[in-house]
């Protein structure tokens, strides 16, 4: 069986739609023809300051999210990524690996740290990417499912493999990206020409929000001074965004969804997506809340998943320790 590896980063409130139809979806797929590993970043989550009560707690509501989204713990390796030391341990190596200009290139970094004072960019900031290989490759992941913002982290991450493998001696397998076709980049309902992103919140659907509220969100969706619903990213994004989210909920083509809208307006496709997303949340809600109500086991599955990713993740730093000439620990 392929190796399947991903992570999300504990947010402060619920995962939103661009998560769900850009990975999330396919992390549940992937669970069935793969041995899956799915790991909650908290690591990663910290290279922007958080107060530490708040990613406790978004740490246990991103994994109860996961599990109510149909991550299954028996089939499935779930995890949080500070409780396998080997993550960080890793990093060290591949950040030493990876060039400064390298780091210096990410977009995901030039965006953040842009969005941020200088002094308060940290270093985490600038490695995060390395860390982030650390998590694929302890693996030997085969297949990494990420929307199209991760792509370029994902380009380095096999860079890093092949570096290491032609540098020490083969060690890593080099991953590939898994990015869905048509739902690799949602965009924000207020903005359509940048993606959905907590970090720029105007149109964010948020999973766990009341589907009053949500449908009430999809229909201030901004569309443009048109009457025709047609798919035409250049010219009409805001209306092109819902017809991806409609056919990615439905599973209706985007063709046969423009014919049955023909002749009608914006408001009824709003008003049809309103009420599908809200159908598609309201037993999703219920089942995390079921989650969170008992703690314990959350934490008991979180634990068991921890210790068998150390297991594999231990085998690996020992491999990659040796071959880069640590002495052995006596
Ligand atoms: P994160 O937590 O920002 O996002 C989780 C996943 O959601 C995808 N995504 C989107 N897809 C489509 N449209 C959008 N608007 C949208 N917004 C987010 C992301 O591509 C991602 O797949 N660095 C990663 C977490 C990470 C990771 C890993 C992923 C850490 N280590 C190892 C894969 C493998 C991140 O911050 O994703």
């Amino acid at each position: 069986r392929q190796r399947v590896f991903s992570g999300i980063q504990p947010t402060a409130g619920s995962f939103h739609l661009g998560n769900y139809l850009g990975a999330l979806r396919n992390w549940i797929a992937l669970q069935d023809t793969h041995d899956a590993f799915y790991c909650v970043v908290d690591l990663h989550s910290i290279t922007i300051a958080k107060d530490p009560e708040e990613l406790r707690s978004n740490t246990r509501y991103a994994a109860a999210q996961l599990l109510a989204m149909g991550i299954d713990p028996e089939r499935s390796t779930l995890f949080v990524q500070s409780h396998v030391a080997e993550h960080t341990r890793l990093s060290w190596v591949l950040e030493c690996l990876t060039g400064y200009g390298e780091a210096a290139r990410m977009t995901q970094f030039k965006d953040k740290s842009a969005r941020q004072a200088e002094e308060h960019v940290s270093v985490g900031l600038f490695t995060y990417p390395a860390l982030m290989a650390a998590d694929i490759l302890l693996y030997r992941t085969d297949v990494v499912p990420v929307g199209e913002d991760q792509r370029q982290h994902l380009e380095l991450s096999r860079t890093l493999a092949q570096r290491f493998n032609s540098r020490f001696g083969e060690t890593f397998v080099v991953p590939d990206a898994h990015i869905p076709q048509d739902t690799a980049r949602i965009f924000d309902l207020q903005d359509p020409d940048s993606k959905m992103s907590k970090s720029v919140p105007s149109g964010l659907i948020e999973l766990m929000e009341e589907p009053k509220r949500m449908a009430k969100r999809v229909r201030s969706a901004v569309t443009d001074s048109g009457r025709e619903i047609h798919y035409d990213p250049e010219n009409k994004a805001g209306v092109s965004n819902l017809l991806v989210i409609h056919s990615a909920m439905t599973g209706r083509s985007i063709a046969d969804l423009e014919a049955a809208y023909e002749g009608r307006g914006y408001g009824d496709l709003k008003k049809d997506l309103g009420q599908i997303l809200g159908d598609f949340v309201t037993p999703f809600q219920e089942r995390v809340r079921t989650y969170l109500d008992d703690p314990a086991e959350l934490d008991k599955i979180l634990r068991r998943g921890a210790e068998h990713a150390r297991e594999v993740a231990s085998e690996t730093v020992r491999t990659v320790f040796d071959r880069v000439g640590f002495l052995p620990p006596a």
